[in-house]
């Protein structure tokens, strides 16, 4: 009998790579096997321990406070600064939406006002917390438009965001206005720097040009930085910081109203593994702040690289010049960037689709890590290949009478069943039970179909895909 870890290795095989710099979203990959090992092997040695409680565990409480302290030196935060390690982006968003909320309990229907390309995790925080979102349009170059942000606060707003970079199109929105306008009206301003936030400072650093984001600009009240993106550390943790003591307060739950241990969490986790914050503290103290700048300079290498080869791609262009890592490509319609996406992935390398949404085109995502800069000619060679692919196929074709189909489903009026039928139509599920679940090889056409979908068409029809992808194997 082959042994756990043996059958465990071999269903990872089927997996995207996590290292290899050819996977260009989800992971962020350093590209130096001794910090993975490190990583891994701190990760392994607190598995167990608890961060419920950090008098019973004080290493893991140091472990916090000296990764804090290096996220705002890293952030030009002033002597008051808090900040908590969380499970990653989201719970940092959650935290700030919560908190917000929290410090405004006058405020009987909060909303918070949010550039129309903030990232998803606010909508969660939205829906969890009952603040309603405020989505402002941005401007031709998807920055936040400052002055539309602006005229959409009012009393009911507890909370204003700006991102370094936006994940979908990877650039800065325009902090310091959006931050004045915010003080101005005493709201707070969380910058959303999940993605940018342990690689920005060095591109500063390295001469680059980037738009001021951190605490150094006034009116920034809270910040998220994610360690499992640019930091590079393994998956699971993120930091949320606070500019004083008294911003976060709301943050913290306490519950003394039952028989047991008073239950005192600083995060949506109660119980939660040391693991990934002493992976994160390892991988950290192993690379330095030499080795971030070393690695950011690898990052935005290859980013350039990227972009000089893609110059010279007629077919393929970015959407927004990029301030970061993260670059978003459009097709001129010769191809579609679905089918782009695919033929990357027959060809090994992993990009991402995103839809077309709010004036937004379907887009090609490409999260650049440092593992990518020594591929960088193969990357831009099956790029060039994936992209000649593209436009010998034609971009998908959808029949006009389906497209309208589509587009006019409701999702509130479909059953279970009518969810079936479409997955099935759609090639997403099989024609009974979970031996029919196989994601087509190519996806361009489900994807088209989804594109020509409602956004709430999409989410309703990916949920009940979810749920059906999910259901228990039984013995
Ligand atoms: C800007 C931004 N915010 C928040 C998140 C959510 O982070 P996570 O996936 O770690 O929960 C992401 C993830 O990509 C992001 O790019």
């Amino acid at each position: 009998m082959t042994d756990a870890l043996t059958q465990l290795r071999a269903m990872q095989s089927a997996d995207l790579p996590v290292h290899g710099g050819r996977t260009l979203a989800y992971v962020y990959d350093s590209g130096l096997p001794d910090i993975d090992r490190i990583g891994r092997e701190a990760v392994a040695a607190y598995a167990g321990s608890n961060g419920l409680d950090p008098t019973a565990f004080p290493s893991l409480l140091r472990m916090e406070t000296e990764v804090v302290g290096t996220a705002a030196d890293l952030l030009d935060a002033p002597e008051t600064v808090v900040g908590t390690v969380t499970s990653g982006g989201t719970e940092s968003v959650l935290l700030a939406v919560q908190t917000a909320r929290d410090s405004r309990p006058g405020i009987e229907r909060p909303r918070m006002v949010l550039p129309a390309t903030a990232h998803a995790a606010f909508h969660k925080a939205a829906h969890y917390f009952g603040v309603e979102p405020v989505l402002v349009p941005v401007g031709p170059d998807f920055r936040a438009d400052p002055a539309a942000m602006a005229a959409a606060m009012d009393d009911r707003t507890v909370l204003v965001v700006a991102s370094a970079p936006s994940y979908a199109h990877g650039v800065v929105d325009p902090v310091t206005a959006i931050a004045a306008a915010a003080a101005e009206r005493g709201i707070r301003c969380h910058v959303d720097a999940c993605i940018g936030g342990w690689v920005l400072p060095y591109a500063a650093r390295l001469g680059r040009d980037v738009p001021a984001w951190t605490f150094a600009v006034e009116g920034v009240t809270s910040i998220s930085v994610d360690l499992h993106k640019y930091a590079y550390a393994p998956k699971g943790t993120s930091i949320l910081l606070h500019r004083t003591p008294e911003l976060r307060r709301p943050q913290f739950f306490a519950s003394a109203a039952w028989p047991g241990y008073t239950m005192l969490n600083s995060t949506m986790q109660s119980t939660k593994s040391g693991g990934p914050l002493a992976g994160a503290w390892a991988v950290m103290r192993s690379l330095g702040d030499a080795g971030y700048e070393r690695l950011a300079r690898d990052v935005f290498e290859a980013v350039d690289l990227i972009r000089a080869g893609i110059g010279k791609m007629p077919e393929i262009d970015v959407v927004s010049t990029p301030d970061s890592t993260l670059i978003a490509l459009t097709t001129d319609g010769s191809c579609d960037p679905f089918t782009v996406c695919d033929e990357m992935a027959a060809r090994g390398w992993y990009v991402q689709p995103q839809m077309s949404y709010a004036g937004s085109p379907a887009t090609i995502h490409v999260s650049v890590s440092a593992a990518t800069r020594p591929h960088v000619e193969e990357l831009l060679e099956a790029l060039g290949k994936a992209v000649a692919a593209a436009v010998a196929t034609g971009p998908v074709a959808v029949d006009p009478g389906v497209a309208a189909f589509i587009a006019e489903l409701d999702p509130l009026a479909l059953s279970d069943d009518d969810f079936d039928g479409l997955l099935l139509a759609a090639g997403l599920i099989g024609a009974y039970g979970r031996e029919g679940l196989a994601l087509p090889q190519r996806m361009a056409e489900v994807n088209a179909m989804l594109d020509l979908a409602t956004p709430a068409m999409r989410e309703a029809l990916l949920v009940a895909f979810l749920d059906r992808l999910t259901r228990p194997t039984r013995s």
